[in-house]
């Protein structure tokens, strides 16, 4: 998929560079980012609501992978940001993004992180509940600032990969819930405060989604509130953020529509319910993480021992895991792979990949069809763009890998490997003596 190819070498090549290079250069475990991919994914969401003549913002859901370099690029993409910290808006500010386009989620931000997100002049505040909403209106005031926010519902669409579930009952940390009238009191508070714009109403109903149901049940779900709304507060939001969660194919029996469709199938829901209740048609925002990076990465990894259990199975360990990959042992997430120095090789073997971290749960992939394999081999795994380095950590003291982005036969290292100094780097040594 995206750019990758094989080469006359038998060699993995994504975005005209040999990944086996790569992995000679920077070292292993390595993310390849396939920049060409992100653009045109980037692009896909755009054209459809432009093909619509919908005005909108695709907003990049950060949290999948955040880095300057990737700012810059979702920048220069057009994007706008969905950050949920004070990290991710600190290395969106160092990034030179624009700060009009940063949007600011989360259930329990910080005094502190709104404060600065006030003071950095960002473009709006997804605000989740009432501590949010009175903090903020009190930063608002305090600063003369007026600040955009939308309104973070709860929706009672549950979705899940193939599927979802209408919960009549919400339990999440997440939003203002419909069914105890919370939303219709913080419309109200949000609407007459003086320092804050309510623009309108937000909603994710969850992650690697497939089907388009659950994202027409929230539409229809917001609009029974907008029309509350307006008989009751005379407010009619101007902006419907859906979320993101379109899902991408990670393994062959993952079938995910083209992202365009989900966008023109959601405005085609709100263009006739909007026709049909005489409003204004609204902007809609999206905020894609997975489905904009998701696809784009391929993790480099040298493969080191082999374990063969007789009649039982084939373990080949490789020098990364769940270090660098969290979603198998947390999602039992599924992923495919090749071996990127001899992609060609006919799969002759059933080889399960573990990772080197101490914990038998550090699989990566089972039973993974592969030609003989040995220390001599890299083993590429595929889809792992997002959630990936986000979730990297130290367990085990592993230093993180190194991150490249790929395009047009040049390579650009956008994240350092981590050194085995930068691991202590916050370390204090023990201050008294042990008394024994
Ligand atoms: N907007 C909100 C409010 C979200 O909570 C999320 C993801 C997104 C957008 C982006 O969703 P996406 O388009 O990436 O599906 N670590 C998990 C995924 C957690 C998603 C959290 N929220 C994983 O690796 O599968």
């Amino acid at each position: 998929h995206g750019t990758s190819q094989i080469n006359k070498q038998g060699h993995l090549e994504i975005g005209g560079v040999n990944t086996v290079d790569l992995a000679n250069k920077y070292g292993t475990p390595l993310f390849v980012y396939d920049v060409a991919l992100i653009r045109e994914r980037a692009i896909q969401f755009q054209e459809a609501f432009k093909s619509e003549n919908v005005p909108f913002q695709v907003a990049y859901a950060s949290k999948a992978f955040s880095c300057m370099a990737m700012f810059q690029l979702a920048d220069e993409l057009g994007l706008s940001l969905d950050v949920v910290s004070g990290g991710e808006l600190y290395t969106a500010i160092e990034a030179g993004f624009p700060m009009e386009r940063v949007h600011f989620h989360g259930n329990n931000k910080s005094l502190a992180e709104l404060e600065m997100a006030v003071e950095a002049g960002i473009g709006c505040i997804v605000v989740d509940n009432f501590y949010e909403l009175s903090e903020l209106s009190r930063i608002c005031k305090e600063r003369e600032h007026t600040m955009d926010i939308l309104l973070r519902i709860t929706p009672g669409v549950e979705a899940h990969t193939h599927e979802y579930i209408s919960t009549g009952q919400e339990d999440s940390k997440f939003g203002f819930d419909l069914i105890s009238g919370q939303v219709h009191e913080a419309v109200q508070l949000a609407h007459n405060d003086a320092f804050l714009k309510l623009l309108g109403v937000h909603s994710h109903i969850g992650s690697q989604i497939f089907e388009t149901t659950g994202f027409v049940m929230a539409v229809e779900k917001m609009f029974e509130l907008i029309m509350e709304w307006k008989e009751r507060f005379h407010f009619t939001p101007t902006v419907l953020n859906l979320g993101g969660g379109f899902g991408i194919r990670y393994i062959e029996g993952d079938t995910p529509l083209p992202v365009g469709d989900y966008v023109i199938k959601m405005i085609e829901v709100v263009k006739a319910k909007a026709a049909d209740l005489n409003l204004e048609m609204p902007e809609i925002w999206i905020e894609p993480g997975r489905s904009l990076v998701g696809d784009a990465g391929t993790t480099l990894y040298s493969i080191g021992s082999h374990k063969h259990i007789p009649n039982v199975r084939d373990y080949l360990s490789v020098d990364g895991g769940m270090s660098d990959n969290l979603r198998p042992a947390l999602y039992q997430a599924e992923y495919e792979g090749v071996l990127a120095n001899r992609a060609n090789d006919e799969a002759t073997e059933t080889f399960s990949i573990a990772g080197k971290c101490c914990e038998s749960g550090d699989m990566l992939i089972w039973d993974l069809p592969l030609p003989k394999a040995n220390h001599e081999d890299i083993l590429a795994v595929f889809c792992t763009g997002a959630y990936g380095y986000a979730m990297a950590n130290n367990y085990n003291r592993i230093p993180r890998p190194a991150v490249v982005f790929v395009e047009d036969g040049e390579a650009f290292e956008v994240i350092k490997r981590e050194r085995y100094e930068d691991l202590i780097r916050l370390d204090l040594p023990l201050a008294k003596k042990v008394v024994k």
